[in-house]
């Protein structure tokens, strides 16, 4: 348990923009900032985070939160995990005592996959810095490279040996890891559903031995800096009976191949500051580059580029400069990247390497100047990168000249950005020596198919799952490698789903209520009597609350139930702020909807208090609504009463028995009464519409 002080600390230091910008680069608008959503396909900035309400919604789905309800989703943790991350974050203290064995069990699967993993790089490093064999083979190594110390040190690059004395496996169960954690049970049809970090394997004999013995590692982070996995490279005398040079982690649902960016954690800040990222292959390359003072670069790992890993960059910059080493293959198998690039509304260049070589090497053979110097200058869009490479080989032939504008043109036609596209095919028009308005055409055709097959295909997938009774699936990835082209078929940009999980506001004098509570709450409106009979304040979630006790009403929502026993619960304490409790609240949806009830102010607003600033209006004004709203409700509840009433004496059986009749009667000539005083109350002032 984390103390109510330390917890108050965190929320008053947590500051929704900084929370956000660490995973989404934030543009201000207005009052608020944008952004592009990090929980659906956003393409267009549909992200508003709130300073003044220290809250953030995307109004395109409708998930956000608070400073500890958004780290919650988009981190996938508990409640008090989330708080710790900010208090990290934050540089607050949290008292922790060692975790009972209950608290760790009650730790989910991925929390405890990720706690071994930082364990385990410390394990690694220990290896490579403390260990004759860490520093005789593995530090051998990364120096023979050309990596200087504060590389490897940033980087956090360690050693996994080969030995029989000793090993991660075992040293781990001694730890108190358990062994579920250690292997990776393979979820066969689904890897990225396997539970443990498969950091050790079981051999055929049973035994327990390590993954990556005898490889140099590299830990790969998540956005947030937890270790999802590692990379783990063979030294160039390959020991015996390997022949991978480079293993990864398994699948699990803390890691996949596809949906990571090696180098992103350390490169966010250079990626916002530049708003531009570099994309490169692999981990040396990411390294090379930050050892010559570009930072701002992550790795595809190898791998396609695939669409998850370009909403993460996309999330930091719509600029990204695609890195090759310059060989046909690599050129070729990357023209479908870049067209996923462009389909996403990103800004593409691309820079060819001379020679054969790839950043690491390029950067061996010259000072962070030169490389610098020559990142700077060889940049080219994609039509100059196509024209360029193509024209050499067309020499004038005109059937591979139409090849060429026709690969331009579909290129062109993926770019959800008209005003983009418009300038595009300006400039492919000049640069192919070709009439514009040919060009314009031919877009607007491939535009056409796309939709076309898009239609067509959403309509296979909606015959598929009627045959098979299956809902739509989630935009999820394929789950294994034969699928992966399907899955990254570009599509131009749909409309985005409205908002979900609201809660339904039948009950209208409720939520005008409720509005009141969340926004002045802690207001003080008028003074009240104790049970000796002396005067004491009353704010407004008391004067609510007893109110609706004396007539004994119960809310209808079970939310505004929940709001209000909590409400009242803290109403006493000195400081307290409705708004700002509900807002940081641990139920995601209690948050949600005291930021709806806190933003949607026009009703209150334009009907009771004509448009005043919240500080103009008096604690005279806020009796006075309250007042009213509190009749109404009550109001509508006696007309229920009353209207129940009248249907049972119309029953033949009660009006049989003159006794239950007649008992009927009174109590309908008492709320008749009840109903009287309280329309006078009300006035004739329509307050619900
Ligand atoms: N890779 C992998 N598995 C392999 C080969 C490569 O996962 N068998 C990934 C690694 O992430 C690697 C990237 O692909 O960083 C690029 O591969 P490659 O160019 O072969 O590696 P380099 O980074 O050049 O590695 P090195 O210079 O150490 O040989
Ligand atoms: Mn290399």
């Amino acid at each position: 348990m984390i103390d109510r002080a330390t917890i108050d600390k965190i929320l008053d230091a947590a500051n929704i923009v900084d929370v956000v910008s660490d995973f989404v680069t934030l543009k201000r608008a207005g009052a608020n900032f944008k952004g592009l959503c990090p929980f659906h396909d956003d393409r267009t900035p549909s992200f508003t985070v709130s300073p003044a309400k220290n809250y953030c919604k995307c109004f395109a789905c409708g998930e956000g939160g608070s400073p500890v309800g958004f780290i919650m989703k988009h981190e996938q943790l508990s409640y008090p995990d989330a708080l710790r991350y900010l208090a990290r974050k934050y540089g607050i203290p949290v008292e922790e005592r060692e975790l009972t064995a209950e608290e760790m069990q009650s730790k989910n699967d991925r929390e405890s996959m990720l706690i071994l993993n930082e364990w385990a790089r410390d394990w690694f490093q220990h290896e490579l810095y403390d260990t004759p064999d860490g520093r005789a083979i593995g530090m051998a190594y990364f120096h023979s490279r050309g990596f200087r110390d504060d590389i490897i040190k940033k980087f956090q690059l360690g050693y996994c040996p080969n030995s029989r004395d000793h090993s991660l496996g075992a040293d781990a169960l001694k730890a108190g890891y358990q062994e579920k954690y250690l292997i990776n049970t393979i979820d066969e049809k689904n890897p990225q559903n396997s539970i443990g970090t498969g950091l050790c394997i079981r051999n055929e004999k049973g035994q327990l031995r390590d993954r990556f013995w005898g490889r140099v590692m590299w830990p790969i982070y998540t956005m947030s800096g937890r270790i999802a996995g590692f990379g783990g490279r063979v030294l160039d005398k390959a020991t015996k009976g390997v022949n991978v040079k480079y293993q990864n982690s398994p699948e699990s649902i803390i890691y996949s191949k596809r949906k990571e960016l090696f180098g992103l954690f350390q490169a966010k800040e250079a990626i916002r500051k530049q708003d531009l990222c570099y994309l490169v292959e692999g981990y040396t390359d990411v390294m090379a580059m930050h050892q010559n003072g570009v930072e701002n670069v992550v790795a595809s790992s190898g791998t396609a580029l695939t669409r998850d890993q370009i909403k993460l960059i996309h999330r930091m910059s719509s600029n990204i400069t695609v890195i090759f080493d310059g060989d046909e293959a690599g050129i070729h198998a990357s023209e479908r990247g870049i067209d996923m690039l462009l389909a996403e509304g990103m800004n593409v260049k691309l820079l060819l390497l001379p020679d054969g070589d790839d950043p690491d090497s390029f950067a061996r053979k010259h000072n962070a100047t030169e490389f610098q110097q020559y990142l700077a200058t060889h940049q080219v869009d994609f039509i100059q990168f196509k024209t360029s490479h193509i024209m050499e080989q067309a020499q004038g032939n005109p059937v591979k000249m139409r090849q060429l504008i026709g690969g331009i043109v579909e290129s062109i036609a993926l770019i959800p950005d008209e005003i983009s596209r418009m300038l595009y095919i300006r400039q492919a028009a000049q640069t192919l020596m070709v009439d514009e308005n040919q060009i314009i055409r031919a877009v607007g055709n491939q535009i056409a198919k796309n939709r076309d097959e898009l239609r067509k295909e959403q309509e296979r997938e909606l015959r598929r799952n009627a045959f098979n009774g299956k809902p739509m699936p989630e935009s999820e990835g394929p789950q294994d490698e034969s699928t992966e082209t399907e899955d990254n078929t570009i599509s131009p940009p749909q409309t985005t789903p409205i908002a979900t999980n609201q809660i339904s506001r039948t009950n209208s004098r409720e939520v005008l209520l409720m509005q009141m509570i969340i926004r002045y709450g802690e207001r003080f409106v008028c003074n009240g009597e104790d049970d000796s009979g002396n005067s004491v304040p009353l704010n407004l979630i008391q004067f609510v609350y007893y109110n609706l006790q004396v007539d004994q009403i119960t809310l209808e929502t079970p939310e505004f139930r929940t709001i209000m026993d909590e409400a009242i619960a803290h109403a006493d304490e000195k400081d307290f702020q409705a708004e700002k409790y509900f807002l940081n609240h641990e139920d995601s949806r209690i948050s949600n909807l005291a930021f709806e009830l806190g933003t949607d102010k026009e009703q209150l607003s334009k009907i009771h208090f004509q448009d005043k600033k919240e500080e103009d209006i008096s604690h005279a004004q806020l009796f006075e609504t309250t007042t009213h709203l509190l009749a109404d409700l009550k109001l509508s509840i006696v007309r229920k009463k009353i209207n129940q009433i009248l249907t049972e004496t119309k029953k033949s059986d009660i009006r049989k028995n003159k006794e239950t009749y007649r008992d009927l009667m009174c109590q309908f000539q008492e709320l008749k009464m009840i109903e009287r005083e309280l329309a006078k109350k009300c006035g004739d002032q329509v307050i619900m519409r």
